[in-house]
């Protein structure tokens, strides 16, 4: 019989015809919705392989119902939706999608940085809303990137590529990060720093650490309170790093000035959702990978991994080897 992958997202059929090469294939219906629980539990019974995407959690349901899979592919670089710890004593292989998309993501992050910095949205819905009179000396006067100083919390690849991005506008990089990173030090001029000293020099604070235990909640009350009033605070991690209420009363009690944001705790975010109706919160839906042909790139990856796992050999980009 014939290895079998689920596919949890309507993909390009090109890939679908690539998988069709070495395995029966079974893919949802959708790109943009995801898989009913019900409905991937029960389609993921047969599966040797599953192609993931962050909606679908991989937990202990996950793996009473899927007792044939040897390996999750998740299409990201993150897999918090996955528990690793599991999935290893279960012998089951996770792999994700890292480098390829390390410099999209930091480009969004950067496009952020500079969407907030200077006020974009706020500039085009102004003009869109009739209100362009005149040329006014301070009209939706911004601040600078250029000169500015950045902490970026978390120096791993797309920290490194953002704070490369960076260096070209002449920024002051400072970086905090679980372990120092002395090359990054070394090539890129960035400065080690406490978390107390990133958030109290840093004019723009800049997420860009996977979620853990240890990152969870990290943006709340007592670290935005550290931050300068003008601080913009940007996210291209994930929702959990944090705590939203507190983000809001930050910005209310002028403790930062705003926050850009790739990603949001709950997603996608609810149609009420307070951050929607302040002028200070950018927020895009996690968009962060997402150009044509990084995502390209992103699906090829899990496609050579499924094979690999398939034909019993390593995979490209094990998480949990
Ligand atoms: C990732 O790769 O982890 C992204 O956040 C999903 O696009």
């Amino acid at each position: 019989m014939r290895d079998k992958i689920l596919v949890a997202r309507l993909l390009p059929q090109e890939f679908i015809d690539q998988m069709k090469q070495f395995a029966e294939v079974d893919v949802w219906d959708s790109e943009l919705e995801p898989m009913p629980r019900e409905e991937f539990l029960k389609r993921s019974k047969e599966a040797t392989v599953v192609i993931t995407t962050l909606s679908e959690k991989i937990d202990q349901s996950f793996f009473d119902s899927a007792t044939n899979v040897k390996g999750v592919v998740n299409l990201a670089v993150g897999y918090d939706n996955i528990d690793l710890e599991l999935a290893k004593s279960k012998g089951v292989i996770v792999t994700n999608t890292p480098d390829v998309l390390t410099e999209t993501t930091a480009e969004l992050g950067f496009t952020l940085m500079l969407t907030a910095a200077r006020r974009i949205v706020e500039a085009v819905e102004y003009v869109k809303d009739g209100k362009w009179q005149s040329w006014g000396p301070y009209l939706l006067a911004g601040q600078d990137i250029h000169g500015s100083t950045v902490g970026v919390y978390g120096m791993g690849s797309i920290g490194e590529a953002f704070a490369r991005r960076l260096k070209g506008f002449n920024c002051n990089v400072l970086y905090h990060n679980r372990s120092r990173k002395e090359k990054a030090e070394q090539e890129l001029g960035v400065t080690y720093k406490s978390m107390d000293d990133l958030l109290t020099e840093s004019d723009f604070v800049v997420c860009t650490a996977p979620l853990t235990e240890e990152t969870k909640g990290k943006f709340n009350k007592e670290t935005f309170s550290k931050m300068k009033s003008s601080a913009i605070f940007v996210n291209i991690g994930r929702g959990g790093h944090v705590i939203e209420s507190d983000l809001i009363e930050a910005i209310k009690q002028n403790e930062i000035r705003g926050a850009a944001l790739d990603v949001v705790e709950n997603e996608p975010i609810a149609n009420d959702h307070p951050f929607l109706n302040m002028d200070e919160i950018i927020v895009v839906p996690h968009i962060g990978s997402s150009s044509i042909e990084t995502r390209n790139n992103m699906v090829q990856l899990c496609v050579d991994n499924a094979e690999k796992i398939i034909n019993g050999d390593s995979p490209i980009t094990p998480v949990n080897k």
